[in-house]
């Protein structure tokens, strides 16, 4: 653990809960940025009674513990504002998330949100997704062998996530997730997102294109930069 970088992602948790109002209705979700904010939201507000759904249940497991309620989805459920972290941002802020294995979740109540904020430390800024991270695949376990074997022959670089002991990595929707480790970072990531994507067992990609409403990016030092989708450079 690098104390700058948590620092980092600290100061982007804490700005990005300065502006969560009591009651609010939020969707929360994984990762240690993530923990970062369900941490401040209960310190800043204590006993102040929110609507939460989490993306995994270690952040559910993380919120109850602090004393804030966690529910189910249900039909109709929107929510005012998600609080997450990710594992790439690029400068159009596509996302690259789902290396804690919650992007089906994740994109789901992203999907759900009015706002989606994404914290992150300076790190996870790249020129294009695939420069830092591999590119998370969710899919069904039945389905795995086949679709890898397909991925592979199409050309994409693919491994299947395993946990210490050797075993696959299952996700709390008891998939698992095969990590595409492009031979050079994506020119368009929407496409590569539908390729991923076409595959008969493939649940969800780990690419955000186009769902993130605001970036915040702390530093060391405490300080917060905002990025919004209007201060894309133009293509
Ligand atoms: C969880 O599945 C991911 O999408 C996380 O948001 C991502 O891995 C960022 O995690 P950290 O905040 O721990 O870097």
């Amino acid at each position: 653990m690098d104390p700058a970088l948590e620092r980092a992602k600290s100061a982007a948790a804490g700005k990005a809960v300065e502006a969560v109002r009591p009651g609010e209705r939020l969707a929360l979700g994984t990762g240690s940025t993530a923990a970062y904010a369900v941490r401040a939201l209960a310190e800043r507000f204590p006993g102040v009674r929110f609507d939460c759904v989490a993306s995994s249940n270690a952040t559910a497991d993380l919120a109850r513990s602090l004393g804030i309620p966690v529910r189910d989805l249900r039909p109709g459920d929107r929510f005012d504002r998600m609080l997450d972290g990710a594992d790439e941002v690029d400068e159009r802020l596509n996302l690259t998330k789902g290396g804690g294995g919650a992007l089906l979740r994740e994109k789901l109540l992203a999907e759900l949100s009015h706002e989606v904020v994404i914290l992150v430390d300076p790190t996870k800024l790249v020129h294009r997704l695939g420069e830092r991270a591999p590119i998370p695949i969710e899919v069904v376990p039945f389905a795995r062998p086949t679709v890898e074997e397909a991925l592979g022959r199409e050309g994409f670089r693919v491994a299947l996530r395993r946990i210490p002991d050797g075993r696959p990595f299952r996700t709390d929707n008891g998939n698992e997730i095969l990590d595409f480790n492009p031979s050079e970072p994506l020119a368009d990531p929407g496409r590569t997102a539908s390729e991923l994507r076409r595959r008969t067992g493939v649940v969800e990609v780990g690419i955000f294109v186009g769902i993130a409403t605001r970036v915040l990016v702390g530093s060391p030092d405490g300080q917060v930069v905002e990025r919004r989708p209007s201060d894309r450079p133009a293509p």
